[in-house]
């Protein structure tokens, strides 16, 4: 699906073909920047302020001073929204980089950052979400910093392609055999009624979705720890499931060819699904 005609450069609205980027730009030549992607639904953010929130993290992580504030970006991509009358389920993806300098690995001096934004239509993947996905195990091989939502995807590109590769839709990663999070989502499992899954610290990316979902399973009064799960924990699992903005909550059902519990999406999956889709659906709805 195209690309909607008005994007957003700097803090500018633009026509989708006039972008351009010199050859020396930081974000092509060095991934020297980070980029954020938020859900739309029926044309209204979901958890916006939670994108923007981190955003702002990973800037500070990088030391990348951008000017315009957090109240100023949210209006923007508010206003890029309206001018591009978007009222169906859709993503934006945001991207800030150091900016366009001559090749030096050391920071530019007095360069402004480069920063775009555009929406695409992306209607909900339901046959996925419905029927649940396969995965595989990967080694991560990551940096120390998957907190921040860094434009270095290589690794992360890498292990969907394998994933692909053996018809499945995702790579769960692990290190040591502990397993962190999944190639472009967080992963969760479930056993005896409780929700496992990797702390929140720098090994992982601290989803938008993964605070709902803990919420979400504080709210039911199901134990959501984060005390990491092995991957030979997985074989013995009753459920297993990953959160994305574009995968929402998805069931695994399958993993490095083996059934997870019955082999269909469990019932606390089903009712974090439940949980999500009445907060992202018909709360905006009411809006
Ligand atoms: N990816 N972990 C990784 C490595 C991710 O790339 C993502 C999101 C997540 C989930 O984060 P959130 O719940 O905030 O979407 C976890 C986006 C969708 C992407 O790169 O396209």
């Amino acid at each position: 699906m195209s690309i909607y005609p008005i994007i957003m450069s700097q803090t500018k609205f633009m026509q989708r073909d006039s972008l351009s980027y010199p050859y020396e730009e930081r974000g092509l030549q060095f991934g020297d920047g980070i980029y954020e992607v938020i859900r739309i639904y029926q044309g209204n953010y979901y958890l916006l302020e939670e994108h923007v929130d981190r955003l702002f993290r990973s800037l500070e992580a990088i030391k990348i001073n951008l000017e315009t504030s957090k109240e100023e970006i949210t209006r923007l991509l508010n206003q890029l929204l309206e001018r591009n009358d978007m009222k169906k389920d859709g993503k934006v993806y945001l991207q800030v980089s150091r900016g366009s300098a001559p090749r030096d690995h050391v920071f530019p001096e007095d360069v402004p950052p480069n920063l775009f934004a555009y929406v695409k239509e992306l209607p909900r993947n339901l046959e996925t979400i419905q029927n649940g996905v396969s995965t595989i195990t990967q080694r991560d091989v990551r940096w120390e910093n998957c907190y921040i939502k860094s434009l270095n995807l290589l690794p992360n590109v890498l292990a969907k392609q394998e994933a692909k590769e053996q018809g499945c839709y995702e790579a769960i990663l692990h290190r040591d055999g502990l397993v962190t999070e999944c190639s472009s989502s967080n992963v969760y499992l479930v056993k005896d009624g409780k929700i496992y899954t990797h702390t929140a610290n720098n090994r992982i990316l601290h989803g938008c979705v993964r605070m709902r979902v803990e919420k979400f399973a504080v709210d039911m009064k199901i134990p959501f720890l984060e005390e990491g799960f092995s991957v030979e924990d997985i074989s013995m699992a009753d459920e297993l499931f990953l959160s994305s903005s574009t995968s929402e909550i998805t069931p695994i059902i399958q993993s490095d060819n083996q059934q997870i519990g019955n082999g269909k999406p469990g019932p606390i999956t089903r009712q974090l699904q439940e949980a999500y889709e009445k907060d992202a659906l018909i709360r905006k709805l009411e809006v």
